[in-house]
């Protein structure tokens, strides 16, 4: 939202002033009307400015790939970063299971002295307490004849069994890896790198001469050959740890970028979780490809069905954002709607997310569209229409986050020959006709369909401004040129799709019309309608959908109705944004704490890493998948608080690269007391602080902290009223008066000591007019029913792509 109309867009405020205005108000008022012409100004002279203005961008561009060493906002929310501080080492935290020959298993835990001895037939399952990912390493002290170990996996407490999860989708679990042991320190083979797993099992089998697993020959070769295998094996071990090689970017994985603390614990470590999960999913472009099997196409492996290991190269480079920590471990252009927005603003890693999008134009299609995913993908024509349109949103996502202005123009040229890809496909209808089925696994991806339709909405919209960011005034990028007039055929399409009966649009124009034999109102395509803002911002329609959506919630999220029996935490991060562009901010926040909180804290969850989908009764398994232990419980497209949090609830939006133009506009909600964050890029801090206060009279308040970087401008949208911001730090308070009308008091000095931004991770108000509100309390929220599973639907789905 770069342009004008963003800042002339009606605050959702119903708010009466009559405050005597100070003159320092009126004088700020005065350059707000500044401020506004020299933004509209900056977009319409932008191609006159562009050459300087690159060069500039381009210098920043270079400062992105330098991240602090240190977080950029420490405070007391530290404690909520799950990123092991040395990461090379991570030992388990607790013994989850111990069976059969085993001693003093406990030795081996951090903190533990002494050594853990296992005979034959002895397993003991480690938990490392959060997810984690690496290779697995053991310190040997003896051993005593051919000592092999069968070592399995599982990031869900569900699947911490002997026989551990799944990778691929053909068994139930993955076959166990055979690995063995000599004195001194045993590494596992650099191909079998786990990416995610919080429980490890270790097994010395009763048989010598077992073997129902695969080999990792790396340690000890002999072992491979069963008759050179003797009874009575023993090990001893003084240490176990794994060594992390996930998210290289930064050697220091502490070093944050952006914060989040509220006076709610559980959305404070849901914000964590989400950073976590994204650093746990970006790794070395060399030890990716966990699913070996769609590796086949490329390399023709023949390796057992299921088995696994993870060394084959999917990008460029030395650091790449992919779509889980186990599985895939490729580049999938789902991330760029969540993931890279959720990098943004907690680690900054962009060079991972460059890596990522170099990936997809590297592959593109003769005819212009971009492949369903990176290598092994995009070698047979693997191709989805919405994933295409992913890419394109993740090409704007980068370059809004990075300035990288220079690698813009370096894709431009291949950007728009993807962009009419899409745009071809809007008929006559004035709805994209899609000609892929393949999605995010959702079924009945096919005719007219709405979620298409809208994601290419927003990609139109953000096409503009990215031709504004380059300057490049082409007639596409006009208004009344291509991609404004597609837009406007699009918001005349979508109006067959409403179903007014049920304050939702329909799935699509064919079967599953509204009214038509097999009815779907997405939850997806809907809240897409809503977050791409195809319906005018007065159309009512815009607030029943968003209660529509909400009326259909669960005691564990809301249903993903277009892929039956299944909670979406990708689907429903767009539903966040979709009550957030209606300016329902509370609703978004009750979602985070209803399904978020149970992606944390429910049966089965890593409590650290948010999963990729679960069942409608919120069992772990994904219906996507024939065997549910193949889940992958550390998935980026999962973190959509991550981004909402920052971006929608305290209302830090760039409308510039690198945030050199920004609208700040923070939402408290009724369920938090306080709230702060933020983030930053090249250019500094963004930072909101929130809270509710006591003021004179004992009457409601609450005032609110705006911190921008020096050289940045932009507005601040707060309860009805609007100011600009320069850069330094921004103090507003506000009191009910009488109900419903609220005094504003801009740039305040009447409450807090905090003088500037060196003090801004402090947490003092003073004792000025306005005091904490010690008596707040969290409201209550409703309960809702368990949803219920349709057993009949839950059968293998065939993989589309393959
Ligand atoms: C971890 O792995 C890296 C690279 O694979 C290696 O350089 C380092 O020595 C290992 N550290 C430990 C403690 O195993
Ligand atoms: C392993 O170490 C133990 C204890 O130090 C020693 O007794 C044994 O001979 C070593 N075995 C081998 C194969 O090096
Ligand atoms: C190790 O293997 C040898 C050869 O099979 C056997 O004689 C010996 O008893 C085994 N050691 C133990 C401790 O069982
Ligand atoms: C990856 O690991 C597998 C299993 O160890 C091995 O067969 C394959 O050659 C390795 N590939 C590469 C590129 O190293
Ligand atoms: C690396 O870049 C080259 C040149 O663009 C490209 O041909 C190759 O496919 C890329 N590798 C991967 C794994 O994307
Ligand atoms: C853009 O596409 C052209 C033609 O397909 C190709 O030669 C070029 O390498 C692509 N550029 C990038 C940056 O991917
Ligand atoms: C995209 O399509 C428009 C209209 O058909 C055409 O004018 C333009 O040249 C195309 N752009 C590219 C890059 O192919
Ligand atoms: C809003 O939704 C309700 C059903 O929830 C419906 O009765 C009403 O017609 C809808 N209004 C509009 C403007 O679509
Ligand atoms: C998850 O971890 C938090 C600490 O981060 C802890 O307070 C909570 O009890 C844990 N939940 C479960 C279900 O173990
Ligand atoms: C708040 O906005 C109203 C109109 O929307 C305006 O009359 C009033 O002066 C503003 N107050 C401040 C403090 O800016
Ligand atoms: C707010 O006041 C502080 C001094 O208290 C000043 O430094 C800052 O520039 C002011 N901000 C705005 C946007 O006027
Ligand atoms: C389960 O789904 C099938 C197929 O759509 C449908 O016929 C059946 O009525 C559903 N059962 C229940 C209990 O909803």
């Amino acid at each position: 939202m770069a342009s004008s109309p963003a800042l002339a867009r009606p605050e959702d405020g119903n708010t009466i002033y009559k405050y005597k205005l100070p003159s320092f108000i009126n004088s700020m008022i005065f350059r707000f009307a500044l401020s506004l012409a020299f933004v509209a100004g900056a977009v319409v002279t932008a191609g006159v400015v562009s050459t300087q203005a690159l060069l500039k961008e381009q210098q920043d561009s270079l400062l992105v790939q330098e991240l602090p060493a240190q977080a950029v906002f420490p405070g007391p929310w530290d404690r909520y970063i799950q990123a092991p501080a040395n990461k090379a080492h991570i030992r388990p935290k607790a013994i989850h299971l111990s069976n059969g020959d085993v001693v003093n298993p406990s030795a081996v835990l951090e903190g533990g002295l002494g050594s853990s001895t296992l005979g034959a037939g002895g397993n003991v399952i480690f938990d490392f307490a959060q997810n984690i990912g690496g290779r697995v390493c053991f310190q040997v002290a003896s051993v005593v004849n051919n000592t092999f170990l069968a070592l399995t996996y599982s990031e869900s407490p569900t699947y911490a069994t002997v026989d551990g999860d799944a990778t691929n989708n053909n068994k139930p679990t993955d076959l166990p890896l055979y690995f063995g042991l000599r004195n001194g320190t045993n590494c596992v083979g650099t191909g079998f790198i786990r990416g995610g797993f919080r429980f490890l099992s270790i097994r010395l089998p009763l048989d010598p001469k077992e073997d129902k697993g695969f080999w990792d020959t790396s340690s000890r070769e002999s072992v491979t050959d069963a008759s050179k295998r003797d009874p009575g094996a023993t090990v001893s071990l003084t240490e176990l740890w794994v060594n992390c090689t996930a998210f290289p970017s930064n050697p220091n994985p502490r070093a944050y970028t952006g914060y989040f603390s509220s006076s709610s614990n559980v959305l404070n470590r849901v914000w964590y979780a989400g950073a976590y999960t994204l650093q746990l999913s970006t790794i070395v472009p060399t030890q990716g490809g966990a699913s070996i099997d769609y590796n086949a196409i490329v390399d023709g492996n023949k390796s057992p069905v299921d088995s696994w290991y993870s060394n084959f190269t999917i990008s460029n480079g030395t650091s790449v954002t992919t779509d889980g920590a186990k599985r895939d471990r490729m580049v999938w252009p789902g991330d760029m709607s969540i993931a890279v927005p959720g990098i943004a603003v907690s680690t900054r890693d962009m060079v991972s997310v460059r890596n990522a999008l170099d990936t997809l134009f590297a592959h593109q299609y003769g005819d212009g569209s971009l492949p369903y995913a990176g290598p092994p993908m995009g070698t047979i024509h693997e191709f989805s229409d919405t994933y295409h349109m992913h890419s394109l949103l993740g090409v704007y996502n980068y370059v809004l986050y990075s300035g990288d202005l220079g690698w813009l123009e370096d894709h431009w040229y291949n950007y728009t020959v993807a962009l009419n890809v899409s745009i071809a496909k809007v008929d006559n209808s004035g709805l994209m006709h899609v000609t892929s089925t393949a999605d995010w696994l959702r079924s009945g991806m096919s005719g007219h369909n709405i979620e298409a339709t809208a994601i290419l909405y927003d990609v139109l919209q953000k096409s503009i401004e990215l031709a504004g960011f380059l300057g490049d005034d082409r007639s596409e990028a006009q208004p009344g040129g291509l991609w404004s007039k597609t837009g406007d055929r699009i918001r005349a399409g979508v109006e067959k799709l409403d179903c007014p009966r049920a304050g939702l649009f329909a799935d699509n124009s064919e079967d599953r019309r509204c009214g038509g034999s097999d009815e779907v109102l997405p939850q997806d395509g809907n809240s897409w309608l809503l977050l791409a803002g195809v319906l005018a911002p007065s159309d009512p329609r815009r607030l029943n959908v968003s209660k529509s959506l909400k009326s259909r919630w669960t005691k564990f999220g809301p249903p993903a109705v277009e892929a039956p029996n299944i909670i979406s935490p990708f689907a429903s991060s767009f539903e966040l944004q979709a009550h957030c562009a209606v300016g329902d901010h509370d609703t978004a926040v009750e979602l985070m704490e209803l399904m978020w909180g149970y992606m944390l804290d429910g049966p089965g969850m890593t409590n650290s890493t948010l999963l990729e989908g679960y069942r409608i009764d919120g069992s772990v398994g994904y219906p996507a998948y024939t065997h549910p232990a193949r889940n992958s419980h550390c998935h980026g497209w999962s973190t959509g608080p991550t981004m909402v949090l920052l971006t929608s609830i305290l209302g830090i939006q760039f409308t510039a690269p690198l945030g050199r133009s920004s609208i700040i506009r923070p939402h408290r909600t009724k369920w938090l007391n306080h709230v702060e964050g933020g983030y930053s890029t090249s250019l500094g801090k963004f930072a909101v602080k929130l809270k509710g206060m006591i003021g004179k009279g004992a009457r409601e308040a609450e005032v609110l902290q705006v911190l921008t970087p020096t050289d940045t401008s932009g507005t601040v949208y707060w309860g009805g009223n609007q100011t600009v911001h320069n850069g330094g730090v921004l103090k507003v308070a506000r009191y009910l008066d009488s109900p419903g009308q609220w005094i504003t008091l801009l740039n305040t000095t009447d409450y807090g000591d905090e003088k500037d931004d060196t003090t801004w991770a402090t947490d003092s108000e003073g004792d000025g007019e306005f005091l904490p509100d010690t008596a707040w309390v969290k409201p209550s929220s409703s309960e809702r029913e368990v949803g219920v599973v349709n057993w009949s639907l839950i059968k293998p789905i065939v993989v589309e792509e393959l």
